[in-house]
């Protein structure tokens, strides 16, 4: 098969160490490919004024593939206050590179697994009947819309009057906003758009059926949110019946979903929802399966282009220890779905396997794994250094 180029984002802080663990491991498992490191994130904005340089959006398009770090974002103010002295007042504005990609190339679909690994000593234990303890094995994927909803960007602090009055055109808002002085009126729409929604609804239904899962829920609120999540759910159920009898289609509330996740997280399969419950749903899951260190994610497009990246920042308190100690196993986990993507299943199977088997086994732990507050003395006190828990993995890898 001819050598796969993958567009390497490290980005900012741990996002280039964990980066570099990852590619390690890939090398290791026999995967090759020839990796051009694009420019993202903290640097580029303070020299360029732009964390996302056109060359970085050129390079994706061209070979559609990015494994991404993580990035550092600041408030607008304090980003535009450490610009380099020539770009200082020249009108710039700081806004995410992470967001700038997603909205770019569209990638509207994203799929966060949240799989609970045997021996993990963060995992999720709940009180059982007997009065002992339970260790409910979560097998979860959350497939959140990436582009739209509450994370639309379509918001106004005292509205222009067209907006104002086309508000004002509702029965509700001139019920319980008619009198509120413009001026003192926020709005933040939640925009459902009937195509985005059907291409995260198949995903789900996709997903469930290639990787056997028996549901796929919908998590959003459509007995409140009548008109976006009430579409959602009004879609799921005719997606369902018209190609996916095979699976059943479950409806929760994000508020209920959020108390069943400490009863039974065990219950669920795929789930899915808009952008803003979906970020909200795929971090508590991820809660109960070890958090950030273990947390990672796909974007896709529906052209094709593939970013993968843990769902951690670039966590500066950690970046610039002499050791590192932060945890690879996002990183190597959303570098597995990245496998899975191309088609090297086998491969990433390997991988994760090797990643199982080193938790399981218990000897080598990040410092998160220990339940330690992260400072350079954990590893004298037993915890595994980032490369440490990477040469792990590597040497439980079959070949
Ligand atoms: P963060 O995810 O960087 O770190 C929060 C805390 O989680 C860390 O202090 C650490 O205790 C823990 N943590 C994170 N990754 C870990 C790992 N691999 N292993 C072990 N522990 C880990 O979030 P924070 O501190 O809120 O944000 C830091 C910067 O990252 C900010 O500038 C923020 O905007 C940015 N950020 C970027 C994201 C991205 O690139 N997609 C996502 C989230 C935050
Ligand atoms: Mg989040």
């Amino acid at each position: 098969m001819a050598k796969r180029t993958i567009i390497a984002l490290p980005g900012d802080g741990i996002g280039k160490t964990v980066l570099d663990e990852a590619i390690r491991v890939l090398d290791a498992a026999g995967f090759e490919a020839d990796y051009i490191e694009a420019d993202i994130g903290w640097e580029f904005w303070r020299n360029e004024g732009e964390p996302l340089p056109e060359r970085t959006i050129k390079l994706i398009e061209e070979h559609k593939i990015g494994l991404f770090g993580a990035i550092t974002s600041k408030p607008k103010d304090d980003a535009a206050a450490e610009l380099i002295p020539a770009l200082q007042n020249k009108g710039l504005i700081y806004s995410s590179p992470i967001v700038g990609l997603r909205q770019h190339f569209n990638l509207d679909i994203c799929a966060r697994p949240c799989k609970t690994y045997k021996g993990n000593p963060l995992n999720f234990i709940r009180r059982s009947q007997d009065g002992g303890t339970d260790e409910p094995q979560v097998d979860v994927v959350i497939f959140r819309q990436n582009t739209e909803g509450l994370y639309g960007g379509v918001e106004w602090s005292s509205p222009p009057d067209q907006v104002y009055d086309a508000l004002m055109t509702h029965p509700k808002f001139i019920k319980n906003f008619g009198d509120v002085p413009k001026e003192e009126i926020s709005v933040s729409t939640r925009i459902f758009t009937k195509k985005a929604t059907e291409r995260i609804l198949r995903a789900a239904f996709e997903h469930a059926r290639k990787y056997g899962y028996k549901s796929v829920t919908v998590c959003e609120k459509p007995n409140v949110i009548r008109e976006t999540s009430g579409m959602m759910f009004k879609m799921a159920k005719e997606i369902q019946k018209a190609d996916y009898a095979d699976i059943q289609l479950w409806n929760t509330n994000i508020d209920a979903q959020m108390m069943w996740l400490t009863k039974n997280p065990e219950n669920y399969g795929v789930i899915v929802a808009g952008n803003m419950f979906g970020d909200i749903v795929s971090d508590a899951f991820a809660g109960l399966i070890g958090g950030l260190g273990f947390a990672c994610s796909a974007q896709f497009s529906a052209d094709g282009i593939g970013v993968f990246e843990p769902t951690h920042g670039s966590a500066p308190k950690y970046a610039d220890f002499d050791v590192s100690i932060v945890n690879p196993i996002a990183m190597v986990e959303s570098a597995c779905m990245m496998l899975d993507f191309i088609n090297e299943n086998e491969k990433a199977a390997r991988i994760r396997k090797a990643v199982a088997e080193v938790i399981a086994e218990g000897k080598v732990k990040t410092y998160d794994m220990m339940k330690m507050t992260g400072r350079p003395d954990v590893v004298e006190k037993g915890a595994a250094s980032t490369q440490e828990m990477t040469d792990a993995i590597i040497a439980k890898l079959d070949r």
